[in-house]
């Protein structure tokens, strides 16, 4: 037991585990506090461009089009919104885009609250028409409330676009607007969105909550389609470019939340999808390497 060598291990031992637990307590308790306090707060307005000359199809009278895309709010069931979500609709209205878009997870345990009507209206009220479709939590509430939802929020102007394709005027030229209902919770049905569009139209965009809905879609269905869900992995360890690649959301198949497109552009099919980081927080309150994000979509 006086051996030496042996005492010298133990001791060598003893200083590396006080030194994990002292960087530990250094750099922990900061992390935490920046992913409980600072980065759900820190809103990244993220600008997002599609070339219009290589999508086929499409004429130039759409270039200069411009849609803001709110997904994952996560509201709570009472009370007001966070500041960050009005902070995105404050900056979505300076960037004066041509639509609004919603990309689902509006109430974080699916019961309706009033917040998200004021929000809408403040859109509507700018002139801003707004689209949607509804996530999995917004089915999580008691039955029968996610028509609850949609009918409020349908009444302060929101237009649904769940399994439904419509045309929208944009300077004279029709743009087609889809969306599929949520992958998991929801009852997707893309024959009947297919079914609304006109022989030969590829919608412009198409709105789905969950990226694994692309996988269910004929190839070249639309020409970009915009989700959310994921929250970017919300906590993410890795830094770009890996933070595509290691995060609990890709690693986990089998879950709901399983998601081989994460967050950023990707082409699958022929369709540009891009996957939204959200702007609010589900499960654990915290952010971390995945800031809140308002998307600015523009056509140029
Ligand atoms: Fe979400």
């Amino acid at each position: 037991m006086n051996n030496p060598e042996i005492k010298k291990k133990k001791n060598l031992l003893f200083e590396t585990g006080r030194k994990l637990a002292l960087t530990g307590t250094t750099f922990g308790f900061p992390t935490l506090a920046y992913a409980r306090y600072v980065e759900p707060n820190w809103l990244d307005v993220s600008h997002q461009t599609v070339p219009v000359d290589a999508l086929e199809g499409i004429g130039q009278g759409i270039k200069g089009f411009k849609a803001a895309f709110f997904s994952d709010l996560h509201l709570p069931d009472k009370g007001p919104a966070s500041d960050t979500l009005w902070l995105a609709v404050e900056r979505a209205l300076l960037e004066r885009p041509d639509l609004a878009l919603l990309g689902g997870d509006m109430f974080d345990h699916g019961k309706y609250n009033p917040v998200m009507a004021d929000m809408v209206r403040v859109l509507t009220g700018a002139g801003i028409p707004v689209w949607g479709v509804l996530g999995n939590h917004d089915y999580f509430g008691r039955r029968g409330e996610y028509l609850r939802i949609m009918k409020n929020l349908e009444e302060v102007g929101l237009k649904w676009l769940v399994n439904r394709a419509e045309p929208f005027e944009y300077r004279g030229a029709q743009i087609w607007l889809a969306g599929i209902d949520d992958f998991v919770k929801g009852e997707p049905d893309v024959a009947e969105t297919a079914r609304q569009i006109p022989p030969g139209v590829r919608p412009l965009i198409l709105l789905s909550h969950n990226p694994a809905t692309i996988k269910t879609l004929p190839p070249d269905f639309a020409h970009v389609m915009l989700c959310g869900h994921t929250h970017g992995g919300q906590i993410n360890p890795a830094l770009p470019p890996l933070n595509r690649k290691l995060n609990w959301v890709k690693f986990r198949p089998g879950s709901h939340h399983y998601s081989e497109f994460v967050l950023g552009w990707y082409t699958y099919n022929g369709i540009r999808l891009y996957v939204g980081r959200g702007l609010g927080m589900s499960g654990l309150k915290m952010r971390f390497n995945a800031r809140p994000e308002l998307v600015m979509l523009k056509f140029e």
